[in-house]
């Protein structure tokens, strides 16, 4: 067995989740688990979650930011998008749901939003959801995606959360299991548009680990709290990987 073998087993026990020849019936009752599910727009509210209001101000400023992003993206032929920032806390998970929710609902674009932040998972709690099967089940215990993706009540958005929390995550971001999977998101679906939800790129590797398997990758940076040197250093560890931009976040008016 080797190291990344070894590293999928520890964690499977560690879960207590099922191996792979139970895996269907397991991405069964989970898919059961996801079926269309309600969101609470006091929720969303709660979280920032603004996107899909037709009228509100923080909505503009999403589709500016979307439209600058799909021109940018289009004019590479680019389909997949890493969200990433240099610190924890940059407003990483907010701004790739407000935007993943801004370019399906107004554009008729079919996004899938993946949340790659597998030692804390976010998206589901931002859409209020139970924490059920996700992209570590179908890593780890080989479930088929379509059994773990979580179906919202907008058109057009598909979310695959990320499922049970991972601490060797990098290893697996790495793997060629991950690769082919992420090739797999990026070519069932040709108009599809894949958006990741990643951790920040000083605290851990893993966009580092995770990177080449992107077109382009977008980088959060928040008024006030990010310095100009954490910026740099996160821009020279990303160094040779496609940066379609930077996005100033949490900017104070007055
Ligand atoms: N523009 C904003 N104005 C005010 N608060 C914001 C803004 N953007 C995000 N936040 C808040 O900041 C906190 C962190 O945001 P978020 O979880 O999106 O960051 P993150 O970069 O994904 O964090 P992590 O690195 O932990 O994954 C959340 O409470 C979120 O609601
Ligand atoms: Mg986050």
């Amino acid at each position: 067995m080797d190291r990344l073998e070894k590293a999928m087993e520890k964690a499977r026990q560690a879960r207590g989740a099922p191996n792979g020849a139970s895996a269907q019936g397991y991405a069964d009752a989970m898919a059961a688990l996801h079926a269309t599910v309600d969101v609470a727009e006091d929720i969303l509210d709660r979280n920032r979650i603004v996107a899909h209001h037709p009228r509100r101000p923080e909505a503009d400023i999403f589709r500016i930011l979307r439209t600058q992003i799909l021109q940018a993206m289009n004019k590479s032929g680019f389909k997949t998008l890493a969200v990433t920032s240099p610190r924890y806390g940059d407003g990483k998970t907010t701004i790739a749901l407000n935007l993943a929710l801004s370019i399906a609902l107004d554009l008729k674009q079919t996004v899938l939003l993946v949340d790659l932040d597998f030692r804390k998972p976010m998206i589901h709690e931002l859409l209020g959801l139970p924490r059920g099967a996700g992209l570590t089940d179908c890593l780890i215990d080989e479930v088929p995606i379509a059994g773990c993706l979580a179906r919202l009540p907008f058109e057009r958005l598909s979310v695959l959360p990320a499922g049970a929390p991972l601490d060797n995550s990098s290893e697996i971001l790495g793997s060629p299991r991950m690769a082919a999977l992420a090739r797999e998101l990026k070519t069932r679906y040709p108009d599809r548009l894949v958006i990741y939800d990643m951790p920040p790129v000083l605290a851990q590797d893993d966009p580092i680990a995770f990177l080449p398997h992107v077109d382009t990758a977008l980088v959060v940076v928040r008024d006030g709290v990010t310095r100009e040197a954490e910026l740099k250093a996160c821009l020279d560890m990303l160094d040779g990987a496609p940066i379609l931009g930077t996005v100033l976040n949490a900017v104070a008016h007055g």
